[in-house]
């Protein structure tokens, strides 16, 4: 699908249905199906890739139930899944594949799980090691893509494992096969990346003198059904911070959405480079919500001058990281993104991708093998282009963001792949704009 947009004369008004948090709702439904007994969880995201994790549930055996937003699963406990199909869909889901792999080989099961081209070319030996190295028998293409195969195995061994990159999907993945293992599992980061899976299967958490973490997991975590609301998803919401601060004369207030502290270095880094961005009532009591903070959060137009990333701020924010460009376009000064190689293992290479679209803006960008600069200016007027979103969500929707602030209409080309996170995203940005 080719969508054409518009530029934008403001953002006005109120989203208080923001696409559920995909990473919570991908967690609640795994944690679930695990626990013994019915979860109901409400604000569940109809968004392609939690829907993926749901179906692959649905292929292990697990009873769903869903009404609208609300999806209540049947969790058949720690040895309970039994595949009823050999093959799981996972679709574009990285998270999905990756969580299921320490599932799938922690209950021994016979299954393969395929997914789409971009889900087919990105990188599973990070998990798969780590899942071999406690006991789990997996084939995969040569350079371990997938399909990934899994085979019966004699059962795990716990295993204490170094993240050689900070990503939640391989700690949760790891984290997971250890909730089967015999041992205990720990698992030591180097920098921190999203804590859900810690957070709401409320794992203990050592720290190492240098301030790293240690996450533990074992047979003797307790997995309980879950009652829970899915906060709205900040990485979705980054698209109306970065609109809102950039589009003359806005003000959008976002209803709920997940403000967890290793997600939300987003708004830290925004204002840093000088925007109006403010929160209003918290709620952060662990209650409904399975420990996950969230709030309201206010944006209004204001001037943003450059900044540069800290390199911990990469793993917290990696999911917004094409947005910030475009933000750093209108930027006074040179913004710099770097230790940020792992976008080139995103849905698309989105550092390729960032470059190529803030390059048919017009802006003025530097491409790193780990990152990219950025030379801004305030006045910056984006040309009218043909996108690609080279069937990345995010891709599309921070091009869109780019295309509101210019003097003619753009286009992009596979804007569907908004269905990913943001199925609402188009319909939102004609409830906010004033053209
Ligand atoms: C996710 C973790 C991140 C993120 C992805 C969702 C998760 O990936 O990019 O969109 O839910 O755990 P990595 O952990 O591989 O960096």
């Amino acid at each position: 699908m080719i969508k054409t947009i518009e530029p934008v004369r403001a953002l006005k008004g109120i989203i208080s249905d923001i696409p559920a948090d995909k990473s919570i709702a991908h967690r609640a439904a795994l944690f679930a199906a695990i626990a013994k007994g019915d979860s109901t969880i409400t604000n569940f995201s109809n968004a392609a890739d939690p829907r993926s994790t749901l179906e692959c549930l649905k292929g292990l055996g697990v009873d769903i139930t869903i009404k609208g937003s609300t999806v209540v699963i049947h969790g058949r406990g720690r040895k309970g899944l039994r595949p009823v199909k050999p093959e799981l869909d996972c679709g574009n889901s990285g998270t999905t594949m990756r969580l299921l792999s320490g599932i799938v080989s922690g209950s021994g099961l016979e299954v393969t799980l395929t997914g789409d081209a971009s889900l087919s070319s990105r990188p599973m030996g990070r998990v798969l090691n780590p899942l071999r190295d406690m006991g789990a028998i997996c084939d995969s293409t040569g350079d371990e893509k997938a399909p990934l195969r899994f085979k019966s195995n004699a059962g795990l061994d716990a295993i204490t494992y170094k993240l050689p990159m900070a990503s939640a999907q391989v700690k949760s993945c790891v984290l997971l096969a250890g909730l089967f293992a015999s041992g205990e599992t720990r698992v030591i980061e180097s920098l921190p990346s999203r804590d859900h899976t810690e957070r709401m299967l409320g794992l203990e958490i050592d720290f190492n003198a240098d301030g790293t973490r240690v996450i533990k997991s074992s047979k003797g975590v307790e997995l309980r059904p879950l009652n829970m609301r899915i906060p709205g998803d900040i990485s979705g919401a980054a698209f109306w911070m970065v609109a809102g601060s950039l589009v003359p004369d806005s003000r959008i207030e976002l209803i709920q959405v997940g403000i967890n502290p290793t997600r939300n270095a987003v708004m830290g880094i925004l204002k840093r480079m000088g925007a109006d961005i403010r929160i209003a009532n918290t709620i952060d009591d662990g209650s409904q919500q399975a420990g996950e903070p969230t709030a309201d959060i206010i944006i209004k137009t204001s001037g943003l001058k450059a900044t540069e990333l800290l390199p911990a701020e990469v793993p917290n924010a990696i999911d917004e990281i094409p947005v910030l460009a475009v933000a750093m376009c209108f930027a006074s000064g040179i913004s710099k993104v770097r230790n940020a190689a792992e976008l080139r293992a995103k849905e698309t290479d989105r550092i390729s991708a960032v470059v190529e679209m803030l390059t048919k803006a017009g802006a003025n960008v530097t491409e790193f093998e780990d990152g990219f600069e950025v030379k801004g200016d305030p006045g910056f007027v984006p040309k009218s282009a043909a996108y690609e979103s080279h069937h990345d969500h995010r891709i599309a929707m921070a091009s869109a963001v780019m295309a509101m602030m210019a003097k003619e209409a753009s286009t992009i080309n596979g804007a569907e792949c908004t269905e990913i996170s943001y199925p609402d995203f188009f319909s939102h940005l004609k409830t906010l704009a004033e053209v």
